[in-house]
């Protein structure tokens, strides 16, 4: 089977992007229906396994990348020569260019830089070249267009291919091959052609079919391979099945299933229904396990004598893709090779300035920005720095609340801070600090609007409830900013934040085994599916003060509205800062059509209620 090379190009239609690659597939032989299906289907097996945004998406990239909330403008086109196969991921240049070349370049063995012979290096080659490089691209070709235009002039060629080299000496790496080309004639494409004689370098195709492909590199390091799934169509057959990310595999050999330890010998491996002897990087394989230990989706299989580091805590670079910038202290998903975990973001160490490459102080990521910054996870996971293994060092996040794929990442080392912080065993326990207090713990949260009646309604139930003789406590939004969060305001990373802390402290709280009542707006969704998430089954019981705007507004009970409309309050919710309503609240109270009195007695009922069933 001949190989495939995937490789991304980079420049404005202006350059001669077009015409170049237009001149590519003319000049080379375009895949048939068959070979593009069993593209497909290796594609499909690939699955989300990329670390970043991979060619799982090549076949319809388009479509798919808009399925996941991002629009790439980044065309996928293939062909063949008689020694290679190749797909081209097509960057535009123009709007966009980080995301688009962030998609194209993070699986892309090589990248063509497209330099118009008359502009000679723009800043925006400079970009290109920085990002191909912070991507990890192994190869890099630039192709000198237009040649044509200045009657092919070799001491034109000479002077540009001394500024390529400076680029790429800014970046402390080998000065890629320059080639010249007209993409108009097809010299130095896909043949020689005649119009530049002194030229004595390979053709762009040439130098294409020179370039080592990644996975054939990847075979050469110890083994990693990461679980997509179980497998086991028979009780005796245990396998697990995924693509191999790299090193190889043969029966016997001696492996552990990360991040939890067990060790045990390959016994047998597949692909499809065939058994085989050796397998390696970028096969996608069943293996079944000489012992019975577990192994499934999200473990890694790696080799016991070159094992990778596991962690819970990062150091990454960040490429920010979503529209809606970087909440730090919110909930990501992380998904790294078949790893999918929570993770939470600190606010940048730096920014890096895409066209200076200065380091600048920022307190998030908008949209196309690139940064560094550490991750913490929930549960640690298996990695190796980016710079060793793109798919085992990229990874993803995907903002729950939306599912939109908000950033690709990617990891340069573990922090070790936390390795000495170790959860202290408590024997008296939290089951017991309720039933020496006779109850069991619960937090009641409010959600709801500025002056929706959250607190008045709060208070009554904390009243009933002690009046029950019920240990309960408090928490109420205006007091916590007075303490605790003092140092926030209300931008949405300081609410984020906000409700991380008032989440924590509600949580020990309860563990204490007291009823906590907590009256904040907390208006995002993610954090309050946080919260939830933090306690036990049951336990939260989420309460919407549903009070419409308007309604709230007429109320003003704290003239906050008023100023708000003046313009001199930024950020109020409701005006110009989002509330996102919950869904499917435990309890809904309509405040225009109950009492307080009414809610909280209701609110209580279900407390009692729900002590009753559990
Ligand atoms: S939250 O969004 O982080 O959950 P929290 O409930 O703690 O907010 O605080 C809301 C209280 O702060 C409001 O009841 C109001 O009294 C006061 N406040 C001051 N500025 C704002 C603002 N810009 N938006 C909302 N509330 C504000």
């Amino acid at each position: 089977m001949i190989d495939l090379l995937r490789f991304v190009t980079c420049g404005s239609v202006d350059d001669g992007k077009s015409t170049l690659i237009g001149r590519l597939l003319h000049d080379c032989a375009a895949l048939f229906e068959d070979q593009l299906a069993t593209l497909a289907a290796d594609s499909k097996a690939v699955g989300t396994q990329g670390g970043a945004i991979d060619f799982a998406l090549l076949v319809d990239g388009l479509a798919a990348e808009r399925e996941q909330g991002i629009t790439i403008d980044v065309a996928y086109r293939y062909f063949s020569t008689s020694r290679r196969r190749f797909i081209v991921a097509d960057a535009p240049g123009h709007v966009e260019y980080t995301r688009n070349m962030v998609t194209g370049a993070s699986t892309a063995d090589a990248a063509v830089l497209i330099v118009d012979v008359r502009h000679g290096v723009a800043e925006q080659t400079r970009r290109h070249a920085w990002i191909a490089h912070l991507l990890g691209v192994r190869q890099m070709i630039v192709a000198v267009t237009k040649m044509d235009l200045v009657g092919h002039d070799a001491a034109r060629f000479a002077e540009v291919e001394r500024e390529i080299a400076d680029v790429f000496a800014g970046l402390g790496r080998a000065s890629g091959l320059v080639v010249p080309v007209s993409g108009l004639t097809g010299d130095q494409v896909a043949r020689r052609g005649a119009g530049m004689p002194w030229y004595a370098g390979p053709t762009l195709i040439e130098a294409l079919e020179a370039v080592p492909v990644d996975s054939a590199a990847a075979a050469e390091r110890p083994l990693r391979l990461p679980v997509q799934m179980a497998v086991r169509p028979t009780p005796d057959f245990r396998g697990a099945a995924g693509m191999i990310a790299s090193g190889r595999i043969a029966p016997g050999d001696e492996v552990v299933v990360l991040p939890w330890g067990a060790a045990t010998r390959i016994a047998e491996m597949r692909i499809g229904d065939r058994l085989l002897n050796g397998v390696e990087a970028g096969q996608s394989v069943t293996v079944t396990l000489a012992d019975a230990v577990a192994c499934g989706r999200g473990d890694t299989i790696v080799a016991a004598d070159a094992l990778p580091e596991v962690a819970d805590r990062f150091e990454a670079t960040l490429v920010w893709l979503d529209a809606a910038p970087l909440l730090p202290g919110r909930a990501y998903r992380l998904q790294l090779a078949s790893q999918s975990v929570t993770a939470w973001v600190q606010p940048p160490k730096y920014e890096i300035s895409v066209t200076s490459r200065e380091r600048l102080a920022a307190k998030t990521l908008g949209m196309n920005a690139i940064g560094v910054v550490e991750i913490a996870t929930d549960t640690p996971i298996v990695f190796e720095p980016y710079a060793d293994s793109r798919v085992m060092g990229g990874f993803i996040l995907i903002d729950p609340a939306t599912e939109a794929t908000v950033a690709c990442g990617m990891l340069h080392f573990a922090l070790r801070r936390t390795h000495n912080l170790q959860w202290q065993a408590i024997d008296v326990t939290r089951e017991a600090h309720a039933q020496a207090k006779g109850q069991r713990a619960a937090v009641i949260w409010l959600t709801g609007l500025s002056g929706s009646g959250k607190s008045t309604i709060a208070n009554l139930v904390e009243r009933k409830l002690h009046a029950l003789g019920r240990h309960t406590f408090l928490l109420d939004g205006d007091n916590i900013r007075h303490g605790l969060s003092r140092d926030l305001g209300f931008t949405d990373a300081d609410r984020v934040e906000n409700i991380r802390r008032v989440g924590e402290v509600a949580r020990l709280m309860a563990d204490a085994g007291l009823i906590v009542i907590a009256s904040f707006i907390s208006p995002f969704r993610a954090e309050r599916a946080m919260v939830r998430a933090m306690l036990p089954q049951g336990e939260f019981i989420e309460v919407f003060v549903d009070t419409p705007l308007a309604e709230a507004e007429r109320r003003d009970p704290k003239g906050l509205y008023a100023k708000a409309r003046a313009g001199e309050l930024a950020n109020f919710t409701g005006i110009d800062s989002p509330y996102e309503a919950p869904e499917m609240p435990d309890v809904r109270i309509d405040t225009t059509a109950m009492s307080a009195e009414k809610a909280a007695e209701m609110v209580v009922a279900l407390i009692l209620d729900s002590f009753r069933d559990g």
